[in-house]
């Protein structure tokens, strides 16, 4: 069967098994079956799969007809324009949390040219931290993550992005493995509540680390335990800046009010959901 043939049938298929962007899904299989990059396929809609090479894309969509995610079948997802290794041991990067890496590049950006300490609390596949390394001459950067197999992949994701010698990388529970202070404390942390959990799509529910994703009954246990900790590990006028969700920011003003921060404010998405919360620790 010619590529066409083939795209148009998986499209299809996906599609009826109510998958949300079967196009895309069909296309990305395709083009990693034959180990090839996407727009291979418009270019030679016509040429014809070797049998192992149609074995293996029916496997492939075999797999995610089962819901299970794209970057978790190919191992890959982009962030930040940059590739990265993703297994079912990190959470797959999302592009919102590329806005949390821009509101830390624009607070970098005021320090000017002095050196600056960032400390990321978990960094999973290390896409936040590598992304700043990327960007950020004067950073020295922390990331840290209670899950060993995510720190490993993280690294693997460093090394592979040449940003190994600009990040220290550190296991354990939320601030238990880090001892100075920082300019600027960055988190995308679990806030999805119990109730929502029930309710997301297979792929992320069933596939997706749930330790990456649930915090307590409302969401915003882990914004509390960063607020709270977080004081003693910012240097005075130092920025907390974590990733939020919908509906969240009436919690999460409340508990950066209740302790010592000021200049509280919030960035939306591009889809308008409020996403960032950020807040200056006072003088
Ligand atoms: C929402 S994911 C974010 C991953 C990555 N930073 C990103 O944005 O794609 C949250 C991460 O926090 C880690 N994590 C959850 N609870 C933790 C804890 N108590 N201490 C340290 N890391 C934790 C998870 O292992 C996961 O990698």
């Amino acid at each position: 069967m010619k590529i066409q043939q083939l795209l148009q049938q998986a499209r299809s298929d996906l599609d009826v098994r109510g998958l949300p962007t079967p196009g895309l899904d069909a296309e990305l299989l395709l083009a990693f079956s034959i180990d090839r990059e996407r727009h291979f396929l418009y270019a030679h809609p016509a040429k014809e799969l070797s049998s192992v090479e149609l074995k293996r894309f029916r496997s492939l969509v075999a797999r995610r007809m089962k819901w299970e995610p794209v970057a978790y079948i190919t191992g890959r997802k982009e962030f930040w324009s940059r590739g990265f290794e993703v297994t079912p041991d990190v959470l797959i990067p999302r592009p919102d949390t590329e806005i949390l890496v821009e509101e830390v590049l624009k607070l970098s950006v005021r320090e000017g040219e002095k050196d600056i300490r960032i400390l990321e609390i978990g960094t999973g596949s290390g896409a936040i931290s590598i992304a700043l390394a990327s960007e950020l001459k004067n950073a020295f950067i922390t990331a840290t993550d209670f899950s060993p197999k995510a720190l490993a992949i993280a690294m693997r994701n460093a090394v592979n992005n040449n940003m190994e010698e600009k990040i220290s990388f550190l296991c354990g529970d939320i601030f238990e493995p880090v001892e100075e202070k920082f300019d600027i404390i960055v988190s995308n942390p679990p806030y999805i509540s119990e109730d929502e959990f029930r309710l997301l799509a297979p792929e992320v529910r069933e596939y997706e680390p749930r330790q990456a994703l649930v915090a307590g009954p409302e969401g915003t246990e882990f914004h509390r335990k960063l607020a709270r900790d977080g004081e003693r590990f910012l240097e005075k006028n130092g920025w907390l800046v974590m990733e939020m969700g919908a509906g969240q920011r009436f919690t999460i003003e409340k508990i950066l009010k209740d302790k010592d921060y000021c200049d509280i404010t919030f960035r939306s998405d591009y889809a308008g959901v409020e996403r960032v919360a950020m807040a200056k620790k006072r003088e």
